[in-house]
């Protein structure tokens, strides 16, 4: 946000801009009702603008507010309290929902209708040269101060939006990672159980009943085996690495290899074996398939 002084200094705005400016005020005052009633029938011509225009009290509102305006550029006045008025004005614009570039067009088109006036007025070249001049500046110096209103509610929402994004980004990867802490803290907790099931395999060696003891102490082995990989590749999860979903495949062809010697074991019917033999079969696939995409994916 700019300060009046820096806004005269950057327009180059001096004093006598000011003195020049408040001589025209009575010519000002003279045309105001002109001026605003021709802005108003150029800004009913376009849809646009029009849409803003369709009440009668609003449009009355605005032509006086637009007059005041008038007669303030025109003060010779230029301090903080002019300024804070056009920055009120550019908020009433942005409020409203209204394009900057019909308020560029409105600046345009009451620039015009002023300069002209001068022209008209004025017979002395070099005085109409001056007062053109300031004239500019101090038009040129609104609509910088109401064009900013603009800006500033861009940032504004960008501002919003964007640290809105990251905390939210921020909250959903400690979630994520809390997540991954009790799934690796869960996968500890099954493991001991794995390992309780192959002491347990083991007593059914010791108890005589060597082929269902080895069988089943084998395919708790491969599942203990199954359960390091993964807990590995949680934790590699939560050090930054990368998911890898061959792993899953891995235990479940594990968790059904165990699952076809048990079914041996049990001597259960063809039907059953041939099931778990074909979904062996079509997993073992899968995980190739997977493999070699992955491989080929690393390797390009
Ligand atoms: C030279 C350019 C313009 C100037 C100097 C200007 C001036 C003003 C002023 C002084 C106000 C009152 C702000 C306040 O409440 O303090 C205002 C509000 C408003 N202006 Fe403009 N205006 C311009 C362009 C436009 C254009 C192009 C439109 C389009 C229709 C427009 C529509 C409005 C509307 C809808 C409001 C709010 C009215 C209300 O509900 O009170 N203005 N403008």
């Amino acid at each position: 946000m700019v300060t009046i002084d820096e806004l005269k200094r950057h327009y180059l705005f001096t004093d006598e801009d000011a003195g020049l400016l408040a001589s025209l005020l009575p010519l000002a005052e003279a045309h105001k009702g002109k001026i605003t009633d021709d802005l108003y029938d150029y800004l009913l011509g376009i849809p646009e603008t029009a849409a803003f225009l369709q009440d009668d009290t609003v449009l009355q509102r605005l032509k006086t507010s637009q007059q005041a305006w008038l007669t303030d550029l025109f003060s010779g006045r230029y301090d903080n309290h002019y300024l804070r008025k056009l920055e009120k004005i550019g908020t009433a614009h942005v409020r409203t929902g209204l394009n900057a570039h019909f308020v560029n067009c409105a600046m345009n088109f009451v620039r015009q209708a002023l300069v002209n006036l001068i022209r008209e007025t004025y017979a002395d070249r070099e005085m109409r040269r001056r007062l053109t001049d300031a004239t500019e500046k101090i038009l040129d110096a609104n609509l910088d101060v109401m064009s900013a209103s603009y800006l500033e509610e861009e940032l504004k929402k960008e501002f919003v939006s964007h640290r809105l994004e990251s905390k939210l980004i921020r909250a959903t990867e400690r979630f994520t990672y809390g997540l991954n802490l009790i799934l690796v803290l869960a996968l500890a907790g099954v493991s001991i159980s794995v390992v309780a099931q192959f002491a347990w395999d083991l007593v059914h060696i010791f108890q005589g009943n060597i082929e269902k003891g080895v069988l089943s102490a084998l395919g708790t082995l491969l599942i203990l085996w199954m359960m390091i990989e993964l807990m590995g590749n949680e934790i590699k999860n939560l050090k930054g690495g990368k998911f890898n979903i061959l792993m899953f495949i891995g235990v479940i062809i594990v968790a059904l290899i165990r699952e076809v010697l048990i079914s041996t074991l049990r001597h259960d019917d063809l039907a059953t074996q041939t099931f778990l033999a074909g979904t062996l079969l079509i997993l073992g696939v899968v995980y190739f398939l997977v493999a070699k995409s992955q491989k080929d994916g690393a390797a390009r």
